[in-house]
């Protein structure tokens, strides 16, 4: 338990008046430390209890059960809490050193699933930036859940259905070659789909044909098909060589495709329940009672369906299967308008689940300032940036340490770990420059500064050969130290939090003052000198790396143990 609840919980047991809650929201932090680590100001009781806020202070403060804490004073309309750090250190340490890796592990998710839909890039289309974001945001809410006691299930919900896979076919056959995709899939399909939009401009027939090669493959025409899943598996492949890369990996590639013949049902519960409505040969949901505008178009005049018509099969498909407690769509600012009309028509077709639903939106990333744009050439291609990350984190590594034993594996978690970090360090909400230079950084608020506090630690466990053992009763009660006990402490909210707000910034920015903090501490303790506190001392160090290495892959980045 974190000090501040401990506090709570005990003021609570004398001032019936007000609840733990209330009394946590009122604990201020005093300025000086000569008034303790906490106070409580009396005022908001004077009210209720008739009295002056000092006769408070000093009534509450006698009836405080003080064996917890060092100290328990009022001072004028205050109580201020002196805690028993020793005590408080020798019970985190104790809990580390015994828990390991699962420490501030919780029980929260009783085993739930959570479904996750994340990455889901376009078929024959690059893999772009924001793909990249939800697949490293995705990864880590993954992380974070499990860790609370969910079950992550990671959906990539591939693009790989919808009208364009007609003028892929068309162009295909018109120009392709089978060489050439294979060659560079992405590439040469992204090529054939430019080109046979600019010649559709001029020529209406390409269209019609286009429309006729998607309606053959709905229907499992052949050699639609055979097309449409080469199309697939090449694209495939290439994403997948990324998701290596990354080390990231999915629990189902179920796109769009998959629920081809999943909608009728759909369609077929918005009948019954009399929600869709013809507007110019369309079929809509009305959705103006949840103040939003525009209708969700479910089908076309010529019968094609859209991508929300997949999505709501999807989200009936995922509820049966994984009985989620929530489903997470880790997806772009830019779609929230298709969220909130996915939710709505899933609420109007009375499933009370759509309120587990959360679309979890990101800002946009730009590149020297300007918005990227494959049109204007500011593009960022993302396998030769991660190669490019993993070189200039070498160059470093080659620097600062050119025995290292397993450099090119330290390179990758180093040049890998640096994107992510860089990512997820972010409100998700805002948006960042790609800044690889700042990113790949030992310095500053980056990934390889966490993983450089968190080797050096191990480097100075081996020089100490040090074992942690918790039946040792370690403690300490000095300033510095005390900065790091408390952030351990906070680590099993800080991920509680984290999983609230679908937010992994909140363990990255931990991450980054536990590395801050423990940096100072070596600054100031020489840990290794001969001290009746060397092994406590020992055993924080010990302690914060657990604790670093464990934010760390909370964020799916690796902490080597040398650098
Ligand atoms: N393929 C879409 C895109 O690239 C993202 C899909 C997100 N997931 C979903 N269930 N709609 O924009």
């Amino acid at each position: 338990m974190d000090t501040k609840t401990l506090i709570s919980e005990e003021i609570a047991k004398v001032v019936p008046d007000l609840d733990q809650e209330t009394i946590f929201n009122l604990l201020e932090t005093p300025k000086n430390s000569d008034m303790g680590d906490l106070a409580f100001p009396a005022f908001s009781l004077a009210k209720v209890l008739r009295k002056a806020p000092q006769m408070i202070a000093s009534d509450i403060a006698e009836q405080i059960d003080a064996s917890n804490f060092d100290k328990v004073e009022a001072v004028g309309p205050y109580i201020n809490f002196f805690l028993d750090k020793a005590k408080i250190s020798a019970n985190v340490l104790e809990q580390v050193i015994s828990a390991g890796s699962d420490y501030a592990a919780q029980a929260i998710g009783q085993g739930r699933n959570v479904a996750i839909d994340m990455s889901s890039p376009n078929i024959a289309k690059p893999f772009s930036i924001g793909h990249l974001r939800s697949t490293v945001i995705g990864d880590s809410l993954a992380n974070i859940f499990e860790k609370i006691g969910y079950k992550a299930v990671k959906i990539n919900h591939l693009g790989d259905w919808g009208k364009q896979f007609g003028m892929l076919i068309v162009a295909y056959k018109k120009w392709g070659s089978k060489e050439a995709v294979q060659a560079n899939p992405i590439n040469e399909l992204l090529q054939l789909y430019v080109r046979i939009n600019a010649e559709a401009e001029n020529d209406p027939s390409v269209d019609e044909e286009a429309r006729e090669w998607f309606r053959k493959l709905e229907a499992g025409d052949q050699e639609a098909t055979e097309l449409w899943q080469w199309f697939r598996d090449e694209s495939l492949v290439e994403f997948n060589r990324l998701y290596d890369e990354l080390g990231v990996s999915f629990d189902s590639f179920n796109g769009e495709a998959f629920y081809n013949d999943k909608m009728d049902e759909v369609v077929d519960i918005l009948t019954e329940k009399g929600l869709l409505e013809e507007s110019q040969g369309a079929q809509v949901v009305n959705l103006e009672k949840y103040g939003i505008e525009h209708p969700a178009l479910i089908k076309k005049s010529d019968g094609a369906t859209l991508y929300i018509t997949r999505d709501l099969a999807a989200a009936l498909y995922r509820k049966r299967q994984y009985d989620f407690a929530k489903a997470v769509y880790v997806v772009g600012n830019e779609q929230s308008a298709h969220f909130k009309q996915l939710k709505a028509v899933l609420k109007e077709m009375d499933f009370d689940w759509s309120d587990d639903i959360t679309h979890v939106p990101f800002g946009l990333v730009t590149k020297e300032g300007k918005k990227l744009s494959t049109r204007k050439g500011n593009v960022i291609l993302l396998e030769p940036t991660v190669a490019e990350a993993i070189s200039r984190a070498k160059a470093q590594i080659e620097s600062k340490n050119p025995n290292l034993a397993d450099k090119d594996a330290v390179a990758h978690a180093v040049g890998v770990g640096a994107i992510k970090f860089y990512d997820l360090k972010t409100d998700r909400l805002n948006g960042y420059d790609f800044d690889l230079e700042a990113m790949v950084s030992f310095e500053g608020e980056t990934g390889p500064y966490v993983q450089y506090a968190h080797a050096r630690i191990q480097s100075i466990l081996r020089k100490a050969n040090f074992t942690a053992d918790a039946s040792t009763n370690y403690s300490l009660n000095d300033a510095e130290s005390w900065e790091i006990i408390k952030l351990i402490q906070d680590f099993p909210r800080i991920i509680k939090r984290a999983a609230d707000n679908f937010e992994p910034s909140i363990v990255a920015k931990f991450a980054i003052s536990l590395a801050q903090s423990f940096n100072k501490y070596y600054a100031h303790t020489r840990i290794l000198d001969e001290s009746p506190e060397r092994d406590s001392r020992l055993a924080l160090s010990y302690a914060t790396a657990t604790v670093l290495k464990e934010a760390l892959r909370l964020l799916g980045v690796e902490a080597p143990n040398e650098m």
